[in-house]
């Protein structure tokens, strides 16, 4: 199984879920691209804040994504932090960029999951992950959820839900509960992207 993990995150939060994604396509042996799309935010923005700067520091030796690595893949996730309970220009951006691939179905039939992060509890985690995942509806790929098939979406007071994994409070440490259902979503989506590419 062949599994990207194309993600924005401006301050580390979304980023930490995106390599524990990665782990768990890891652990059932899939190959994986983690990928960072462009920033958008204009250089005196990053330069006067230094969480930002911080976040963005962490996240520089993360290749920059390509329409290839969508390609490439058989299954990718697709994460970015809420804003205002929707996605990030950056990682909008970025998929404004595949007209050429909706053009010809390059996507279609591909595995899709979707994952966040957000400030507060009741901030925007579910609606951040269904905007995202509209893309995935006109490519005609294959939406995997997390359902309620891990144990921590039952109980989680921190970040995890049906939809996806997501992050809440921008910590400097993932919760055990947002850790599990990470990983969860990144065996998930390479069982089945594996599945669909027989
Ligand atoms: C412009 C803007 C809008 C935001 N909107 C929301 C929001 O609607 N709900 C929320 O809980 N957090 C909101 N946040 C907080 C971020 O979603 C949160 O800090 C983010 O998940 C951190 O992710 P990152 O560390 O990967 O950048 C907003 C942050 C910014 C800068």
């Amino acid at each position: 199984m062949k599994i990207s993990v194309i993600y924005y995150s401006m301050t580390g939060s979304v980023f930490k879920l995106a390599q524990v994604i990665a782990d768990g396509a890891r652990e059932v042996g899939a190959q994986v691209r983690l990928r960072r799309v462009p920033d958008l935010l204009p250089p005196e923005v990053i330069e006067s804040n230094e969480h930002i700067k911080q976040g963005l520091a962490a996240q520089a030796e993360v290749p920059v994504a390509t329409l290839e690595d969508l390609v490439w893949a058989d299954g990718i996730a697709f994460g970015s932090p809420t804003r205002y309970g929707n996605i990030t220009a950056q990682l909008k951006n970025f998929l404004d960029q595949t007209g050429p691939l909706w053009g010809e179905g390059k996507l279609a039939g591909k595995a899709a999951g979707f994952f966040t992060g957000a400030a507060t509890m009741h901030g925007g985690h579910e609606s951040t992950i269904l905007t995202m995942s509209t893309f995935a509806y006109h490519h005609g790929m294959i939406i995997v959820p997390t359902g309620y098939l891990v144990p921590a979406i039952h109980s989680t007071t921190t970040g995890g839900s049906p939809y996806g994994p997501s992050e809440l409070g921008n910590k400097s440490e993932l919760s055990e509960d947002e850790r599990s259902v990470a990983l969860f979503l990144g065996r998930r989506l390479a069982e089945v992207a594996g599945k669909l590419a027989q």
